[in-house]
């Protein structure tokens, strides 16, 4: 009796456990979907297929999660961008991301070891270049090449630190933050004004 009550008690205990799981899970992508059906599906169509857009199942544009977040929040939907940005890009960009199978790879960037030039190429490229451009000529966000909002190597640094990536600093802080500076310094010509 007692090893019938055990197991009882435990495969309660795991229903209801994973009942919280799901729930949480459903619960976050529920403000995706809702506005995914709201805003979204009239152009990309409820299986991702496209109406009045081409195509994005699959999609293998992006490098990383914030490059469909950064999308959403710049530029969709395509008529008023404004119109879905912050927290709620990133709800919708998960949705899409799920729901539509995207293909991205996985995030690399703490693995990058950046003390050598390549490996802080790297590190600029994979969390950067979404907006800035691999080139730092500026794609979604403002140029940095040529930059004059600098005084200080230090001032790069807690620049990226305290702002930078733009929707998610806490992704690059500290020694990121000063191997994304030391790189953008070396390739990108800031105007360092007490050089
Ligand atoms: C008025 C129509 C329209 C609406 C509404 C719209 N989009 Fe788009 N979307 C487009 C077009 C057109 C493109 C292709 C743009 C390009 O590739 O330059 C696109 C591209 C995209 C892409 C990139 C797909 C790829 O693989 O290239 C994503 C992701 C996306 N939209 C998400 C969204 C989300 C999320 C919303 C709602 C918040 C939204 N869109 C609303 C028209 C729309
Ligand atoms: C999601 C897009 C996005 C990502 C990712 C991003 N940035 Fe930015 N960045 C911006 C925007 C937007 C601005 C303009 C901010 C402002 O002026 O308020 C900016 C401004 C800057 C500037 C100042 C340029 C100038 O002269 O005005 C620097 C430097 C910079 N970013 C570095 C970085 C670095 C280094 C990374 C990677 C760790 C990064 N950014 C990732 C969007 C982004």
């Amino acid at each position: 009796m007692n090893y019938f009550k055990s197991v009882l008690f435990a495969s309660l205990f795991l229903i209801g456990f994973s009942f919280i799981v799901t729930s949480n899970g459903i619960c976050e992508i529920k403000n995706g979907e809702t506005i995914y059906k709201q805003s979204c599906m009239d152009c990309h169509g409820k299986d991702g297929k496209g109406v009045l857009a081409p195509p994005y199942l699959e999609s293998d544009r992006f490098k990383s999660q914030d490059g469909v977040v950064a999308l959403i929040d710049y530029i969709m939907p395509a008529t008023s961008p404004d119109f879905c940005t912050g927290t709620n890009a990133e709800d919708v960009a998960e949705y899409c991301t799920e729901e539509f199978k995207f293909k991205i790879p996985k995030d690399t960037t703490a693995a990058v070891d950046a003390t050598d030039a390549e490996g802080r190429k790297l590190l600029f490229n994979q969390t950067c270049s979404v907006c800035h451009g691999v080139d730092g000529k500026g794609d979604l966000a403002r140029p940095i090449v040529d930059s004059t909002l600098f005084k200080a190597d230090k001032d790069v640094v807690k620049f990226i630190d305290g702002l930078m990536p733009f929707h998610n600093p806490r992704k690059c802080k500290d020694e990121c933050s000063e191997n994304a500076a030391q790189y953008i310094i070396e390739n990108f010509e800031l105007k360092l004004s007490n050089k």
